[in-house]
C-alpha cells in the first residue's frame, strides 16, 4: 500500500520535476493538473504514512524515504508551494542534518549507495530552501561530508570504483553510477574541481568495467575474484542513474557524446526492461503475486530519468 502511494506519487513527481529544471511556462500550464494530483498523493502520504516523532515512513527504509523527501521538495519548486515545508527538518534525515555533532559513518550504517540518495535528498532540500530565502548550510554541510565518506570509499581493487558497503566485499553499478551522479552534479553546484576529477574518473572506470553488456544494459556488478561482470540482474535503476550522471558530466564539461552514452542506456531500457511503455523488472510478474522484494519494488521510481541541475 505504501510504495504503491510511493510508485504513483513519483510518476506525478518527475513531471512535476520536469517543470522544475526549466520547462517552464508551456509545461507549467499543461502539468497544472498534474502538480494537483501529484499534491494530493503528497498529502495522502504524509498523512497516513509518515510519523512526525520518528520523522520515517512506516514500513519504509532510509534510502526510500530519502528518495521520497527529494519528490516532496521537487513538488514544491515545482508547484511553488510550500505544503510540505515543516518536513524536511523533522525528517530523520533531516535531523540528522541539523545536528552538527552527527555521526555520519554510523548514519550510514556501511552503505555506500543508500548515502548517496541521501546526498541528493539533503541538495533537493537545500534548493527550496535556498528557494524560499531559507538557511540551507546545514544541508548543504551534511551532504559535503556524505560526499567525502563515499569518495573515501574507492580504492584501487578491479582497477577502481567505490565499494557497495564498507564491508568492500562487492563493487556493483548503482554505488558508482550514484558517485557519478553526485559528483557531476556537485561540480554543476559548486564549480569545485574535486567533484568533477572524481566524476571523469568515475566514469572512466564505469566504461571500462565490463558491467554494459552486450545489449547496452548495466548488469549489477562485478564477481569479487575476477573482477568481470557478474551477469547478475540488470536493474531498471540501473540504466537511468548512469543517463543522469551521464547527462550531468554531459552538462558540466559541454561534451555531447556523453549523451549518446546515456542514449544506450535509455534505448536499451526501452527495448529489454520495459513492456508497453511500462518500466519493467524482471521480478514484476503481472501474472501471479509480485515476487520484487520492497527494495526491487522501488527501483523503477529511481529510474526516472531526472535532468540535470543546471
Ligand atoms: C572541494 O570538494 C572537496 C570534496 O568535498 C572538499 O574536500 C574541498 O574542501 C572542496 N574545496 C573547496 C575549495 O571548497
Amino acid at each position: 500500500m505504501q510504495l504503491l502511494a510511493l510508485l504513483r506519487l513519483a510518476s506525478f513527481l518527475v513531471l512535476a520535476s520536469l517543470v522544475e529544471s526549466g520547462y517552464a511556462g508551456l509545461f507549467r500550464r499543461q502539468c497544472q493538473a498534474t502538480l494537483n494530483t501529484a499534491t494530493a498523493v503528497a498529502r495522502r502520504l504524509q498523512d497516513h504514512y509518515y510519523r512526525t516523532s520518528s520523522g520515517q515512513y512506516d514500513g519504509g527504509s532510509l534510502w526510500t524515504d530519502s528518495n521520497t523527501l527529494e519528490d516532496l521538495h521537487n513538488l514544491m519548486l515545482a508547484a511553488g508551494s510550500n505544503d510540505f515545508s515543516t518536513v524536511a527538518d523533522n525528517s530523520f534525515l533531516g535531523r540528522a542534518a541539523l545536528n552538527p555533532n552527527t555521526n555520519w559513518e554510523s548514519f550510514l550504517g556501511g552503505s555506500n549507495d543508500d548515502a548517496q540518495w541521501h546526498i541528493l535528498a539533503l541538495w533537493k532540500i537545500a534548493d527550496y530552501k535556498g528557494a524560499r530565502g531559507l538557511d540551507n548550510s546545514a544541508y548543504i554541510r551534511s551532504a559535503g561530508k556524505i560526499y567525502d565518506i563515499i569518495a573515501g570509499q574507492w580504492d584501487t581493487q578491479c582497477g577502481g570504483g567505490v565499494w557497495w558497503s564498507t564491508a568492500h566485499t562487492y563493487k556493483n553499478a548503482i554505488t558508482n553510477q550514484l558517485f557519478l551522479l553526485t559528483s557531476a552534479s556537485g561540480f554543476i553546484r559548486f564549480r569545485n574541481q574535486t567533484y568533477l576529477d572524481n566524476a571523469k574518473k568515475e566514469w572512466d572506470w564505469l566504461r571500462n568495467s565490463g558491467m554494459r553488456n552486450s545489449q547496452g544494459l548495466f548488469n549489477d556488478g562485478l564477481d569479487f575474484n575476477t573482477c568481470q561482470n557478474n551477469g547478475q540482474t540488470a536493474w531498471t535503476y540501473n540504466q537511468a542513474v548512469v543517463a543522469s550522471g551521464l547527462g550531468a558530466l554531459a552538462a558540466a564539461t559541454g561534451d555531447r557524446s556523453l549523451l549518446n552514452e546515456a542514449e544506450i542506456s535509455l534505448d536499451a531500457t526501452i527495448a529489454h526492461l520495459s513492456t508497453n511503455n511500462i518500466l519493467r523488472e524482471t521480478c514484476d510478474n503481472a501474472a501471479g503475486p509480485a515476487t520484487c522484494n520492497q527494495d526491487q519494488q522501488i527501483f523503477k521510481v529511481s529510474s526516472l530519468f531526472l535532468p540535470p541541475r543546471s
